[in-house]
């Protein structure tokens, strides 16, 4: 049964309720040989075209690979395809999902803007190797689903977190609801530098959110706050130039985040985080960093 919830009066369950979910302990990246910006879909790209130093963003991805073996996940390093140099947003092709009962299954994205159509193939074949059941959503039917960069699960409980606006529409997460029988609660995105839910929202862990509430309506702030105790807010200047919201936490204890973000470090360590900085700059020219350049699987 299909459950979307974008009123706070919707809303009738607190964390406690719902199911645990196992915390994914593999990592899939794309390896950056293709990595370019060749044409403008987010803002953040604009002026960009050319501009990339690709041995820069080698050596960039590369730390970020071994930090992740690091923390002690494995690392499936999935190669680039020719002519697609956004492939390496793997966040970006699929949504996968592991069953109460431990079956492994995938929704392969609708990719809002024509030129990263083609990447969806390659990244299904990866899920085709790994025995996941795949499942595709009907193109006819739905405008954009982009992944988990817009749909994020919460740490460790069986829970959707759905932005929508820009590149994945509303009406998707009733599927997506339906199919992994999962609540969603979906958030409308109302700023186009903050395109993807992954750019403005990133789970730290159960009770805690990193956000940049300028990128959420009212009532989806109030959604925000009714499930999460602990919110951190990330300011303009580190949410929209460094990604601030963009970082990961794989574990609910250690968050990759681009460096610099000086006041939002502050905040998590407080709350007792421990941060681990990586230079994304290469990746920022494309409006991506350490989230987006990652999938998480179990
Ligand atoms: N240039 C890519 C795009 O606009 C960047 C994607 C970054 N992914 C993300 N989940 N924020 O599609």
């Amino acid at each position: 049964m299909s459950q979307v919830i974008t009123q706070l009066s919707q809303l009738n369950f607190s964390l406690a309720d719902l199911d645990e979910m196992p915390v994914p302990g593999k990592v899939m990246l794309v390896n950056p040989e293709f990595f370019d910006v060749e044409y403008i879909i987010n803002p953040h790209m604009k002026g960009h075209i050319g501009d990339i130093d690709k041995a820069q963003a080698y050596i960039e991805w590369e730390k970020l690979k071994s930090g992740y073996e690091k923390l002690g996940l494995y690392v499936h390093e999935v190669p680039a395809a020719q002519g697609f140099p956004d492939m390496v947003f793997c966040a970006n092709q699929s949504l996968p999902n592991i069953t109460e009962e431990g079956k492994k299954q995938v929704v392969m994205s609708v990719m809002h803007a024509p030129e990263r159509k083609g990447e969806v193939p390659f990244i299904k074949q990866v899920y085709e190797e790994s025995s996941y059941e795949i499942l595709h959503l009907d193109e006819s039917e739905f405008t954009g689903f982009e992944g988990m960069g817009d749909a994020i699960w919460h740490f460790r409980k069986r829970l959707i977190w759905g932005g929508y606006g820009y590149r994945s529409s509303l009406d998707v997460y009733e599927h997506i609801s339906n199919t992994f029988d999962t609540p969603v609660i979906a958030l409308e995105l109302i700023d186009p530098k903050f395109y993807h839910l992954d750019t403005c929202f990133c789970v730290l862990n159960q009770e805690t959110v990193l956000i940049y509430p300028e990128a959420f309506t009212p009532n989806g702030l109030k959604l925000i706050t009714s499930i999460f105790p602990n919110v951190i807010e990330a300011n303009q200047h580190e949410a929209e130039n460094l990604f601030a919201c963009n970082a990961t936490c794989p574990d609910g204890k250690n968050v990759f985040i681009q460096e610099g973000c000086v006041e939002t470090n502050k905040a998590m360590e407080e709350a007792g985080f421990i941060v681990h900085e990586f230079d994304t700059r290469e990746y920022l020219k494309s409006g991506g960093s350490v989230f987006c350049m990652k999938m998480l699987l179990w």
